[in-house]
């Protein structure tokens, strides 16, 4: 079996820790014997100086013809222009719409080596394993009405809230079938008090409670979420949300290990088997890092890679089917942290600094001799 994976490095750091992210990939193909061919391909502000768009068609149509797509980040001062009709956000925002992946899974591990490089307490880390399952394909970032206009007293804008019933129990479902397979609790988070699509989330998963008597479910006012998501993290298990809240609340828990540049996601369009560790399970996804494009430091050998690394071991688990190959890379990667390596955005005042480059080799040279 070849697999086939469409890499879109896109803007700003984007490329940087996605080449290392395919160089441990290659790294696991050498030890294992994966036979993966890779397909290159614009997206971003890179695709609109390219072709004046943020994604074409035929890259749409390259993603779902794809086991999977490696994704960097998109974005820069350079397209930031407020008042322009098109934005290199929407190249990704078209390709998650486009391959239908509207589970998005952003998994938050605290390695024990880098509790002192969170702001956040080290008793309060200890024992933090939590999944955001963020809704990924509706919600205020697709619903329409969405525009601007001007009235006769200013100007006027708005975007929409809306959820469908199929849209929020799919995405449920994913959250509870993940909290079935880790420790068991679940936390639905909303803001039930005051939106209505909030109330009908609840509704849902109540509902749902009952399919899955095994699993604890709770429901969280979104706002407490956020405080007790630094106060009391270790508390959490799995938590589904929709697309804003998610986008929100991932960002916030990046800081419990250490940076945002070390987290991964995954984006599924269909419910994963369990936790999709052993039964081989597969579908098309999209991996890329939680992180943005950070310009400031694009081309400087600073990103970290880990957050892309991690996201090519979620493609492994989740798409390729190969759970063992993918628990390699997250032990390397463990491996190297333990070993001391890092990068300044999770470096101790002092400490050695080491570039994305040798970030990305010392990982894949321990995926070859682990
Ligand atoms: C993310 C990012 C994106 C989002 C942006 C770049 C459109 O912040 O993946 O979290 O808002 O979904
Ligand atoms: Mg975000």
């Amino acid at each position: 079996m070849r697999f086939k994976v469409l890499v879109l490095p896109g803007d700003g750091i984007g490329p940087e820790v996605t080449g290392e992210a395919v160089k441990v990939m290659e790294a696991v193909s050498a030890r294992t014997g994966l036979a993966v061919d890779y397909v290159r391909d614009e997206v971003g502000g890179a695709a609109m100086d390219r072709h004046g768009v943020p994604i074409r068609e035929e890259t749409l149509e390259l993603a779902r013809r794809s086991h999977a797509v490696l994704f960097g980040a998109v974005g820069g001062p350079r397209w930031d222009d407020p008042k322009a009709p098109v934005r290199p956000e929407q190249g990704l925002l078209a390709l998650r719409k486009g391959m239908g992946v509207f589970a998005n899974l952003r998994p938050v591990r605290v390695f024990p080596c880098l509790e002192a490089a969170s702001p956040v307490k080290p008793e309060r880390l200890r024992g933090v394993d939590l999944v955001v399952v963020r809704e990924l394909t509706g919600g205020l970032y697709y619903a329409t009405p969405k525009r601007r206009w001007q009235t006769s007293r200013g100007r006027a804008g708005v975007d929409t809230l809306k959820y469908t019933e199929a849209e929020i129990r799919r995405i449920l479902r994913v959250g509870f079938e993940l909290a079935r397979a880790r420790r068991k609790r679940l936390t639905s988070v909303d803001k039930a008090n005051v939106l209505e699509t909030s109330r009908l989330w609840r509704e849902v998963a109540s509902e749902m409670g009952c399919e899955y008597p095994d699993v604890a479910l709770e429901h969280a006012l979104v706002d407490s979420c956020a405080m007790q998501l630094v106060s009391n993290p270790a508390r959490f298990d799995v938590l589904v949300m929709e697309n804003t809240f998610g986008d929100i609340l991932s960002d916030e828990a990046s800081v419990l290990s250490a940076s945002l540049g070390m987290l991964p996601s995954a984006s599924l369009s269909r419910v994963p088997a369990g936790d999709g560790r052993g039964r081989g399970s597969r579908s098309p996804g999209l991996y890329e890092p939680v992180h943005g494009s950070a310009p400031d430091i694009a081309g400087q050998g600073k990103a970290n890679p880990v957050g892309a690394i991690l996201s090519a071991a979620l493609m492994l688990r989740y798409s390729l089917g190969r759970p063992h190959e993918a628990a390699l890379v997250e032990r390397a990667v463990e491996r190297a942290l333990t070993g001391g390596l890092r990068t300044a955005d999770i470096a101790a005042p002092g400490q050695r600094v080491v570039t994305t480059k040798e970030m990305g080799n010392a990982v894949a040279e321990l995926v070859r001799t682990l």
